[in-house]
């Protein structure tokens, strides 16, 4: 038996032959890791001309899959096991992580509408989710079905290696960086020295780093839910993260009572430019509570433990290099702080 079996419920098997022939989807089952059957719904039609489809209740223009042959095709094809997934450009949005849930199934049915859509009725008795591959509009589900198969197919353990999926685009939230190989110069551009280098740890931190610059650059609304370390979110460009939080935003949560500090933590941006934009958007600021100014001593030990210079702890805290300076020897004045 297969780690996957997929059942595709079209009304054009004929467009998955040449997709399913070829590359990752094709090794996979010819492995034995991928099962794939397409399956033509005029099969569950039964009268003579194998009608499908008929008009919509209420008018108007196109035409809708019946109820019955379909619904009949579900369940031949769902068993005891079977996921059902309808492409649907109404559905949720599929992505990576869809990607991967799907792939810890052992039994998919997708379903591929086609005209104005399908009965709503089996939607809701037979469907157990709705799937888009974006916000547009496609002719058929058939398309949309070839790409999440791609995309499932490949995180099913052992049809590619596993090193390939770790820090590819999308897994750890964030994009993946460049990647290069011989000639070292091509129309005299040249491969970045780090990675001709042969030190491992130096190539790792490289590629991080410019994973995260990319993405920053491409995607940075991605930036909110990636994984990255408190360092690593001090250094995001500046450009980036102000163009990521929007000044209502900020004043609406400074208005509503919450500190700076804590706005800044919330919105991955320096204390200092939190204030400024508040300032540059008309808001007065309310003086600082206690009589000290800036971060606490053990504040600042606590993010300097993350590996942040000086100067990156002062943007981080929105004071200046000599209050950070001054802190640190408050620190070690007082001993360890726990
Ligand atoms: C022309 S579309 C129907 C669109 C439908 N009348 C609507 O406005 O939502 C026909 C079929 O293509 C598929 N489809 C269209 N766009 C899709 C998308 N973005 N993602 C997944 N499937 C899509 C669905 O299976 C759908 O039933």
């Amino acid at each position: 038996m297969s780690d996957l079996r997929i059942d595709v419920m079209t009304l054009f098997p004929k467009m998955f032959e040449s997709p399913f022939a070829e590359s990752i989807v094709a090794r996979a089952r010819a492995a034995g890791t991928l099962t794939l059957a397409v399956r033509d719904i005029r099969e569950w039609a039964t009268d003579r001309h194998h009608v499908v489809d008929d008009a919509p209740y209420g008018g108007g223009a196109g035409m809708v899959l019946k109820p019955e042959p379909l619904t009949r095709a579900i369940r031949a094809a769902r068993g005891d096991d079977g996921h059902v997934v309808l492409m649907s450009a109404q559905g949720a949005l599929f992505d990576q992580s869809a990607a991967r849930r799907l792939a810890k199934e052992r039994h998919l049915v997708i379903v591929c509408g086609h005209y104005e859509g399908i009965d709503e009725r089996v939607i809701e008795k037979d469907v157990d989710e709705e799937l888009s591959i974006g916000d547009f509009v496609l002719t058929g589900g058939e398309l949309a079905a070839m790409v999440v198969i791609d995309a499932v197919a490949r995180l099913v353990p052992g049809v590619i290696e596993a090193e390939s999926l770790e820090h590819e685009s999308h897994t750890e939230g964030l994009l993946e960086g460049p990647h290069y190989t011989r000639p070292v110069e091509h129309e005299g551009k040249r491969v970045p020295a780090v990675l001709l280098s042969g030190d491992h740890a130096a190539i790792t931190r490289w590629r991080r780093a410019e994973a995260i610059r990319r993405t920053a650059e491409r995607r940075p609304e991605l930036l909110d839910g990636a994984a990255l370390t408190p360092a690593e979110r001090a250094r995001l460009p500046r450009a980036q993260t102000r163009a990521r939080v929007a000044d209502a935003d900020l004043v609406a949560a400074y208005t509503s009572g919450v500190g700076s500090y804590r706005i800044a933590a919330r919105f991955g941006i320096s204390p200092a430019t939190v204030r400024a934009r508040l300032r540059a958007a008309g808001v007065r600021l309310r003086p600082p509570r206690g009589g000290q100014r800036g971060p606490t001593a053990n504040e600042v030990v606590r993010m300097r433990a993350t590996g942040l210079t000086v100067r990156e702890l002062a943007r981080h805290f929105g004071v200046s290099h000599v209050t950070i300076l001054d802190r640190l020897k408050k620190a070690k004045k007082s001993g360890p702080s726990r």
